[in-house]
């Protein structure tokens, strides 16, 4: 058969959060598909890229203090690292802010633009005039039009479910700066969606879509295709619009378009034809997966796009469900927000890719993980079922054959697995994946029966040697077809499985080919049962991680604070009061203020007269027993001593601390 030349894309990951087991349902479903189409023998790509342009990740890096770049780059890292430790193998994982990508923007812009598919309309919109800029829709709160729920974001109401533009929301509040956002006009670039809308449907009727995305198109197309907004003002981070100062092209735009654009690198770099792959008439495969929430982007803007750039269209959308967790959404409080690397700090990542393909299909449904039911799944198929093969069979062949297969004489069972091979690699390609994983568990047990009926132990203390050598070989030979079956999903343990069997590889062809009178190498425990304290760990880290959320506090909690340097201009012991002086302190106000301070201990009146330190200016003042105290002075303490701050001689009283 003719190798088949397939190009697959994830989803791109937004580059300001960290992954977490929802996304990973994803890369492990890709990642499976990917690497059995190269066990098929197939050329398959797999390219992926951090999606780093927009408000949030704009937002986010001011919020940290650093440029955006930094903070793209350090995601970017720690995102390939939690990506490699679950052994998702990207031909590569690029960033969408790189040249190739605006490169190719600007491209597919301008042929769009040529084309007279760009439109210009003028908006609009909500705007801050704090932060100067136009306001997302998540960006506003307020309260509900329609059941005036409080704090709900400006495009639906998580209370009762209600959709509606920000300008509808009662009470709005800028999440940026607090402030009533104000309503601003703008002129906005628009792709012309409508005029494209038979030759959606014309790609539609020509590819595969899954019946649940047909559906969802057939809807749209009812209400109508509307013309999408694809430009953002300044201050944005992104790719500038060709030619038009202050004006960004929005991220939706430059995303997929990021697919294209880390392929482009991986050819330029493999010397690979990137034409054969993306000219008009390619005959090449191109297969999107993503997640249930983006299927509009998907399936209407970008067939669109690239039919208006003149790129070609995707040879299919493959869409999954989303993540719950014993039935709920994720969530951090009931500690099962669970990142990737939490999960890596407590527990194998070949257990999360097979509990996924146990429980994937190619439906659109959501998929649940119940620890319970994950814990008892992988002790009991991958440890009691799949690595007992190996482990009850090799001590034999090590210890009384001195690790040589006996001579393969044909066999009923062996070819029973093999025809198995055309149902698995069907269930496979049609990303079919529980049902895959169900066939293979049930010639495990298959397998298993067989060790049992012919009691290998037995054998051995009855010294029947010539049996007990056939056993415990066919047992190892059943075992490497299990193995090589289960390769895409668990490729760590594939290849200890492969060094055991002491061959090159581990192909779909070559278990034809049974082994006999071959040497392996001696077992080595491949996989260990969990432990409930694996999984009581990881949900104890995340609530802890919870905790330590909720006492950091952003920039602009801390702008709140008042810190001014303060000039020190009298001090007095307190009568009655061992603990307190009183101090009058010039904070560059037209009157001293007067504060009362814990010192008495450490510090004598005079020597404090003229000194520089700091304090909170706009704390509530205080009444006490000796008078109102009007700010707090700062100092570092501990159980023994006190030293208040001090500061350069040059400050002057009334600077302000930030
Ligand atoms: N940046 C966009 C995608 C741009 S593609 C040109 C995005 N990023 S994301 O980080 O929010 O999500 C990345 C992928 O992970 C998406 O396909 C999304 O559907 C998927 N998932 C995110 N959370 C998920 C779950 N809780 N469960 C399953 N999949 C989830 O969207
Ligand atoms: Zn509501």
């Amino acid at each position: 058969m003719q190798k088949r030349k397939i190009l697959v894309t994830s989803a791109l990951p937004y580059a300001n959060g960290e992954i977490h087991i929802g996304h990973l349902i994803e890369y492990i479903q890709t990642d499976i598909w990917v690497r059995f189409q190269k066990m098929m023998g197939n050329e398959c790509y797999y390219v992926c890229a951090d999606d780093a342009h927009g408000t949030p990740i704009m937002l986010k890096a001011q919020e940290l203090g650093i440029t955006p770049e930094q903070l793209i780059e350090n995601v970017s890292k720690s995102h390939q690292a939690d990506f490699n430790d679950f052994a998702i193998d990207f031909s590569k994982y690029y960033s969408t802010h790189s040249c190739e990508n605006k490169a190719i923007s600007y491209d597919i812009y301008h042929k769009l633009n040529k084309a007279g598919f760009i439109k210009t309309k003028v908006i609009s919109q909500a705007f801050d005039s704090e932060k100067n800029m136009f306001l997302p829709d998540r960006m506003i709160k307020g309260e509900c039009p329609n059941c005036s729920a409080l704090d709900q974001y400006g495009d639906n109401c998580e209370v009762c479910g209600a959709t509606y533009e920000p300008t509808d929301l009662k009470n709005p509040r800028s999440m940026i700066s607090n402030k009533t956002p104000i309503t601003k006009d703008s002129e906005h670039y628009f792709f012309d969606l409508p005029q494209f809308e038979s030759k959606i449907k014309d790609w539609i009727s020509s590819g595969s879509l899954q019946e649940q995305i047909n559906n969802k198109l057939n809807e749209w197309f009812e209400q109508g295709l509307k013309q999408w907004d694809i430009s953002r003002d300044a201050p944005y981070f992104g790719f500038q619009i060709p030619g038009v100062k202050n004006k960004y092209l929005y991220v939706w735009l430059d995303a997929p378009i990021g697919y294209i654009a880390s392929f482009k690198k991986l050819c330029d770099e493999k010397k690979i034809d990137f034409s054969e792959y993306f000219d008009k008439n390619s005959k090449t495969e191109l297969y999107h997966f993503i997640g249930k929430d983006i299927i509009y982007f998907h399936s209407l803007f970008w067939p669109a796009i690239l039919m208006g750039a003149n790129y070609r269209t995707p040879t299919a959308i493959f869409a999954h469900g989303f993540l719950t967790v014993d039935g709920k959404k994720m969530s951090k409080s009931r500690g099962t927000f669970i990142k990737a690397r939490t999960y890596l700090d407590n527990l194998n990542p070949e257990y999360l890719r097979y509990y996924y393909a146990y429980k994937l299909s190619n439906k659109i449904e959501d998929i649940n993980l119940n620890l319970k039911d994950f814990k008892e799944r992988i002790n009991s198929d991958l440890i009691g079922k799949l690595i007992n093969i190996a482990s009850r069979s090799s001590g034999f062949i090590n210890k009384r054959f001195d690790k040589l297969l006996a001579t393969h004489q044909k066999n009923d069972l062996y070819q029973s697995f093999i025809q198995q091979k055309q149902l698995i690699t069907k269930l496979y390609e049609n990303r079919n994946y529980a049902q895959a994983m169900r066939e293979i568990m049930a010639l495990a047990d298959k397998a298993n029966q067989y060790i049992d009926n012919e009691k290998p132990w037995e054998l051995a203390k009855e010294n029947k040697n010539l049996e007990l050598h056939k056993v415990c070989s066919l047992a190892i030979n059943l075992f490497r077809v299990l193995i090589t079956y289960l390769a895409p999903v668990l490729p760590i343990t594939a290849n200890k499985a492969k060094d055991f069997l002491n061959l090159n590889e581990l192909s779909l062809l070559a278990i034809e080919n049974p082994l006999s009178e071959h040497k392996i190498n001696k077992f080595k425990p491949l996989m260990t049962r969990i432990q409930d304290e694996q999984i009581e760990k990881m949900i104890t880290n995340v609530k802890n991680q919870k905790q330590q959320e909720n006492k950091m506090i952003d920039i602009n909690e801390f702008a709140k604070v008042d810190l001014r340097i303060a000039k020190i201009i009298d001090a007095k012991e307190v009568e009655n009061s061992d603990k307190l002086l009183q101090l009058k302190v010039d904070i560059g106000e037209q009157d001293p203020r007067n504060i009362f301070a814990g010192i008495k201990a450490n510090y004598k009146p005079e020597d404090l007269v003229g000194r520089l330190t700091v304090v909170v200016a706009n704390l509530k003042p205080r009444k006490m027993r000796f008078g109102v105290s009007e700010g707090m002075v700062l100092a570092a303490c501990d159980q023994e001593s006190l030293y208040i701050l001090s500061t350069d001689s040059n400050a002057k009283p009334g600077m302000k601390i930030s």
